[in-house]
């Protein structure tokens, strides 16, 4: 009798016990209602629904909570959304800008309630309040673009003269910049030594500015470079450096019969593997584009919330590169990898990115 009082006593401390373990997987359950606040740009462009799904699937896994927004590329909405989401006390915010300027106001109310904030893709300029930035080698962007047109074109071995014509990104968007200086710093020479001639004579960041990376007014623009400079006259190369551009000037060299087996397109380079633009690159059309796998960079960001909220070092492989105006901001740089036909295959299929399906 006295081994089974012995016995369901133990039986009650050894329950009570795992109860008690139930208690402090309570805390973790604390620490599973923590939201991240993720402000991205626009859905318009499918790279950041991409993102944003990736972001969001790797955080409900290990337990926090999300509150994910698309401002539609207006920057008052994205402010409004980061306003609303450090209200609502989000404890930790990822923001992929709009307008990489104009956070520093509600980036100061994220600071006064100590809301850590991580810059996502792109640079959030002039504040001190960003933790760190988890992004891809932009200038290595540039450089892959501007390499893909010297290769094609035979331009180390003497090739050339060749026409050329250049669009450059948003100008609020501090990547742009990164893209373009990599690309000029294989191409420039070339333009210099005549191998490359730009016949619009627009050959500064300025002249080749898309504001808010718009396809739209990239075919207005590339429409009035062919009509002013090219009646008469082949074009060779168009240095896109984001596949929303590219379709945008592939519209326009269509409308004025490129594409055909007498008339083919020119080499039209281009960046994020969109499924659109790698499907026009399967078609014969878009010639190049760089795949930076949001997967890996959506990881890369909550490796860095988990840091953050755990009071640890999240991984950091560059702390020179990218100075916001206020501080240079520790980041963490992805490699980037040039596609075309030869190995979308590999590279987007074989790693899962799309299915064969979808390409078709
Ligand atoms: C840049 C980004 C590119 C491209 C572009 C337009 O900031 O790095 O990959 O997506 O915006 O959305």
């Amino acid at each position: 009798m006295k081994k089974f009082i012995w016995l369901v006593t133990f039986l009650v401390i050894s329950v009570a016990l795992v109860g008690c373990g139930n208690g402090s997987s309570g805390s973790e359950e604390g620490e599973a209602t923590r939201t991240v606040g993720i402000a991205m740009p626009t859905k318009s462009s499918e790279r950041w629904v991409f993102d944003g799904e990736n972001m969001v699937k790797e955080l409900e896994k290990m337990g926090y909570k999300t509150d994910l927004q698309y401002a539609e590329d207006v920057v008052e909405n994205q402010v409004s959304q980061i306003e609303n989401m450090i209200t609502k006390g989000v404890d930790v915010l990822v923001i992929a800008s709009i307008d990489g300027e104009a956070l520093t106001e509600v980036l100061e109310k994220a600071k006064s309630q100590d809301i850590p904030v991580i810059s996502y893709d792109r640079l959030i300029m002039n504040s001190d309040h960003v933790s760190y930035y988890a992004t891809f080698d932009n200038f290595q962007v540039g450089v892959l673009q501007g390499k893909y047109i010297e290769e094609k074109l035979g331009l180390a071995d003497g090739e050339g003269p060749f026409n050329i014509e250049l669009f450059a990104g948003s100008p609020d968007d501090n990547n742009a910049y990164f893209f373009w200086d990599g690309a000029m710093s294989i191409l420039e020479p070339y333009i210099d030594n005549g191998k490359l001639v730009v016949k619009s004579g627009q050959t500064s960041f300025e002249q080749g500015a898309t504001l808010r990376w718009d396809g739209a007014k990239a075919q207005e623009r590339m429409d009035n470079l062919l009509s002013a400079h090219y009646s008469g006259e082949k074009i060779d190369v168009v240095y896109s450096p984001f596949d929303g551009i590219s379709r945008g000037v592939i519209s326009s060299l269509k409308a004025v019969g490129y594409g055909t087996d007498d008339n083919p397109m020119p080499i039209v380079t281009g960046q994020d593997a969109e499924l659109a633009s790698v499907k026009s690159i399967i078609a014969g059309e878009q010639t190049q584009t760089i795949f930076k796998d949001t997967r890996e960079l959506a990881k890369s960001a909550v490796n860095m919330v988990e840091a953050i909220l755990s009071g640890e070092e999240p991984e950091i492989n560059d702390t020179e590169t990218y100075d916001n105006g206020v501080k240079v901001v520790p980041s963490n740089l992805l490699e980037p990898i040039s596609i075309d036909l030869d190995n979308y295959q590999e590279e987007l299929i074989d790693t899962g990115y799309y299915t064969e399906e979808e390409l078709n």
